[in-house]
């Protein structure tokens, strides 16, 4: 197994134990895990990530900062390429050629699908796609592995019931096609008509589930997943009305689960999950976030062959 150097990109870049190899390093960053108070900060010093959002993000961007920081790398980078020479016309590949002159890492949110990969292609330093538009999110799936398996210690033989927007949701894309590459898992899609998963995502462990979306708890008492991941219906990717293809789970809808059953969502909410559902104790996505700084400690110390 090489890290060293390498791109993350796409999920499917990755096998099955590549994938538990960095779940494995990421606990080493875990204070669930790790109880000395030894810092990490010797094990990147002196490089640099640059962070180039050209769309908005709260957690992503800031627990990737975090994490640089935390292995004692230093962080340039923008989050509004307007501010850059971008704004004078200078294109996409050419700003990508000048970061990779100033940093030993390049971290990229876009709204274009494969624009990740049109940065690799540039760039001579690894590249972590941080979100390619409706394309893919390769590290939200990593930390949502790291979830799961913290929770169940096991990424097999799970029923998983996504719900919301199959079709633009990159964190479902890619989830979907990892839990493809572990023994035993379902996949069920749970969205309103229009909204099904790209033929591109669909694996043969995924099941489109079309409903109506007030029917969400009798459908989810049908399936009993272990896991529900709910997501936002993307307003971004959507003409018009969206208010006929929103949902919401509260407290009321832990009656109509498996007990074991975690509530996860990579956030930000919107409407999804009422804020009554907070303090369950089977709602962990707040824990989920949190994991992302570990998993991105992880990547990036594995990427600069430093772990
Ligand atoms: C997600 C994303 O940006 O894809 N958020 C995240 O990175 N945690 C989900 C979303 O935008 O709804």
């Amino acid at each position: 197994m090489k890290f060293k150097g390498r791109d993350v990109i796409d999920i499917n870049d990755f096998s099955k134990e590549e994938l538990l190899y960095i779940l494995k390093t990421a606990k080493k960053f875990d204070p669930a895990f790790v109880k000395s108070k030894k810092s990490n900060y010797t094990i990147a010093q002196g490089k640099i990530a640059a962070l180039l959002f050209f769309e908005p993000s709260t957690r992503t961007e800031q627990s990737f900062k975090s994490a640089a920081q935390k292995i004692g790398m230093g962080i340039i980078g923008f989050d509004d390429p307007e501010a850059t020479s971008m704004h004078k016309g200078e294109t996409f590949e050419d700003t990508i050629r000048i970061m990779d002159a100033y940093a030993d890492v390049l971290i990229i949110r876009h709204p274009e699908p494969f624009s990740a990969k049109r940065a690799a292609d540039v760039a001579q330093i690894p590249v972590l796609n941080a979100g390619d538009g409706p394309n893919q999110h390769p590290t939200q799936t990593m930390l949502d592995l790291y979830t799961i398996l913290k929770t169940f210690g096991k990424l097999d033989k799970l029923k998983i019931a996504m719900v919301g927007n199959q079709k633009h949701y990159r964190t479902m894309h890619a989830l979907s096609a990892a839990m493809f590459k572990f023994s035993g898992n379902k996949i069920y899609g749970i969205s309103p008509k229009g909204l099904e998963m790209p033929a591109e995502f669909k694996t043969k462990n995924y099941e489109d589930v079309t409903i109506d979306m007030r029917k969400l708890n009798q459908t989810l008492a049908e399936i009993k997943p272990d896991v529900v991941y709910a997501g936002r219906i993307p307003k971004e990717y959507m003409k018009g009305d969206i208010s006929k293809y929103t949902y919401q789970m509260s407290i009321k809808t832990m009656e109509f689960l498996p007990k074991h059953c975690i509530i996860m969502h990579p956030l930000p909410r919107i409407d999804e999950i009422d804020p009554n559902l907070d303090t369950h104790p089977n709602a962990i996505y707040f824990a989920q976030a949190r994991n992302g700084l570990y998993i991105r400690e992880a990547l990036l110390s594995l990427v600069l062959g430093r772990i």
